[in-house]
C-alpha cells in the first residue's frame, strides 16, 4: 500500500507525527512519503517542529509559501498534482483545516486517488473561518473520515455521510502530547523567562478575526494589558499577528525586557517548549484549535476568544470557556478564571495516546489485498 502523508501547516506536524511512527511499524505493507507543501515556512513554524517530534524531512516540499486563499490553494494543487501522476499513490492522507488540507485533498479526488481525513467531521458553522470551508469541501470528497470525538460522528451523520466512511478514533494530537509530557517537563524555559508555576498566563492568537481588524485587535490588547497587571502573560507572537501588530502600530501595549513581565512577547515557540509553559500555566488564552484540546488533557483552565468553537468536547468535557473577542467579556472571565477554583477537566473518550495506531489498523484492514 503506497501512502502520501500531507503537512502545510504548524498545527499538522504534530498530527502527522504519530501517524508516521504507527505506520513505520509495518515496513512491508506500507510505502510512505511526506509531503509538506511549504505553506509554512519559518524555521520556528515548521522545521523546528520535525526536530522536536522526531519527525524524518519530507520527502518532497512543494516550496508554495504565503499567497492570498484562492493563489496559495491554486499552487498547492498545481504542484500536488505532479506528485500524484509521479508517485501513483493508492491513499493520501490529510490531517487538520489548513489550504493544504482542503487543496491535497481537490487534487487526489480528481485524479481517482482515495483520501483520508484525519480530524474529520469538526464544525464551527462559521462560514467567515477560511477553515470551516476547507473542513466542509475536504470532508465531502473524502473516503474514509477518522473522527475525535460525538460532536464531529454527529456533525456527518447529520450531512449525510454514510456511517461507514466514519470511523472514530480518538485524538492523534493528543497521541503527540501525551509521548512528549515528561520530556516537556524536564526543559528549563520557566526559569529562563522568570516564571513561576501557576503564577503565568500563556496566549496564543492569529485568527484574522481577531487580528486583521485594528479596532478589535486593540480591544483584545487592552483587556490582555489589564490582565497582565495580575498575572505575567507570555505570548508566543504568531507572524501573521506581528505583522498586523506593526502594520496597526500598537507594538507599544508590548512590554520590553528579557524575562517576562506584563504582556510580554516572545518569537513562536517549539513545539517541547510551549507544552512546558502551557502545562505549568495557571490560565491560557488562545483563539487556537488544537490548543482547547490540550489544555482540555492538561486540566489547564483555557479561554477562547472566539464567537465559537469547532471543537464543543473540550467545553463540554474540559475546562475550555469560550469569550468571543469584546474587552468587558475578556475582563470578567479572566478575572473568574484568575479568582475562583475551576473543576478540573475530564478527558474524552479515546484521547488516550492511540488514535494513531488505530488509525493505521483500520487503513491496513481496508487495504488488505
Ligand atoms: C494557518 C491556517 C490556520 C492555522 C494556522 C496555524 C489556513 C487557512 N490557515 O493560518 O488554520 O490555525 O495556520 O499557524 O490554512 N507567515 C510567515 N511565515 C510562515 C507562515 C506564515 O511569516 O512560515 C505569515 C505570512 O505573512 C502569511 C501569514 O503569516 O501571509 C499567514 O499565513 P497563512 O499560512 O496564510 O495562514 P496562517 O494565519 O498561518
Amino acid at each position: 500500500m503506497k501512502v502520501i502523508n500531507i503537512v502545510g501547516a504548524r498545527p499538522n506536524f504534530m498530527k502527522m507525527a504519530p501517524i508516521i511512527e504507527a505506520m513505520n511499524q509495518f515496513p512491508d505493507q506500507i510505502d510512505h512519503l511526506l509531503i509538506h507543501t511549504g505553506q509554512h515556512y519559518d524555521e520556528k513554524m515548521s522545521q523546528s517542529f520535525f526536530v522536536d517530534l522526531g519527525m524524518p524531512k519530507p520527502d518532497i516540499n512543494l516550496e508554495v509559501g504565503s499567497a492570498s486563499h484562492a493563489e496559495q490553494t491554486a499552487r498547492i494543487m498545481v504542484e500536488f498534482e505532479k506528485v500524484c501522476l509521479r508517485e501513483k499513490p493508492d491513499l493520501v492522507i490529510v490531517v487538520g483545516d489548513v489550504n493544504s488540507t482542503m487543496a491535497c485533498t481537490i487534487t487526489a479526488k480528481k485524479l481517482g486517488i482515495k483520501v483520508a481525513h484525519v480530524e474529520a467531521g469538526l464544525r464551527s458553522r462559521d462560514m467567515s473561518m477560511p477553515e470551516e470551508i476547507n473542513r466542509l469541501c475536504t470532508d465531502v470528497l473524502c473516503d474514509y473520515l477518522f473522527t475525535t470525538d460525538h460532536f464531529a460522528n454527529e456533525n456527518l451523520r447529520a450531512e449525510g455521510v454514510p456511517g461507514e466512511k466514519i470511523y472514530f478514533v480518538g485524538n492523534v494530537m493528543i497521541d503527540t502530547l501525551l509521548k512528549h509530557k515528561q520530556m516537556a517537563s524536564q526543559l528549563n524555559l520557566m526559569q529562563q523567562f522568570g516564571l513561576k508555576a501557576q503564577n503565568y498566563a500563556t496566549l496564543t492568537m492569529h485568527r484574522p478575526g481577531n487580528v486583521d481588524d485594528k479596532g478589535t485587535l486593540q480591544g483584545i490588547l487592552e483587556a490582555l494589558t489589564e490582565i497582565a497587571q495580575q498575572i505575567p502573560i507570555v505570548f508566543p507572537i504568531h507572524p501573521r499577528t506581528k505583522k498586523m501588530v506593526e502594520n496597526f502600530g500598537l507594538s507599544h501595549f508590548f512590554a520590553g525586557g528579557q524575562r517576562a513581565e506584563g504582556l510580554w512577547i516572545t518569537e513562536p515557540l517549539g513545539y517541547l517548549e510551549f507544552l512546558h509553559l502551557n502545562m505549568n500555566a495557571r490560565l491560557v488564552l488562545t483563539d487556537s484549535g488544537g490548543l482547547q484540546e490540550e489544555t482540555t488533557v492538561l486540566g489547564v483552565p483555557c479561554m477562547t476568544m472566539r464567537p465559537n468553537t469547532e471543537r464543543p468536547i473540550t467545553c463540554e468535557v474540559g475546562t475550555n470557556v469560550m469569550v468571543g473577542n469584546c474587552k468587558e467579556k475578556i475582563l470578567f472571565q479572566a478575572n473568574r478564571l484568575l479568582n475562583e477554583t475551576v473543576d478540573t477537566a475530564g478527558v474524552p473518550e479515546k484521547w488516550d495516546g492511540k488514535a494513531a495506531e488505530r488509525i493505521v489498523d483500520i487503513l491496513l484492514s481496508l487495504f488488505e489485498t
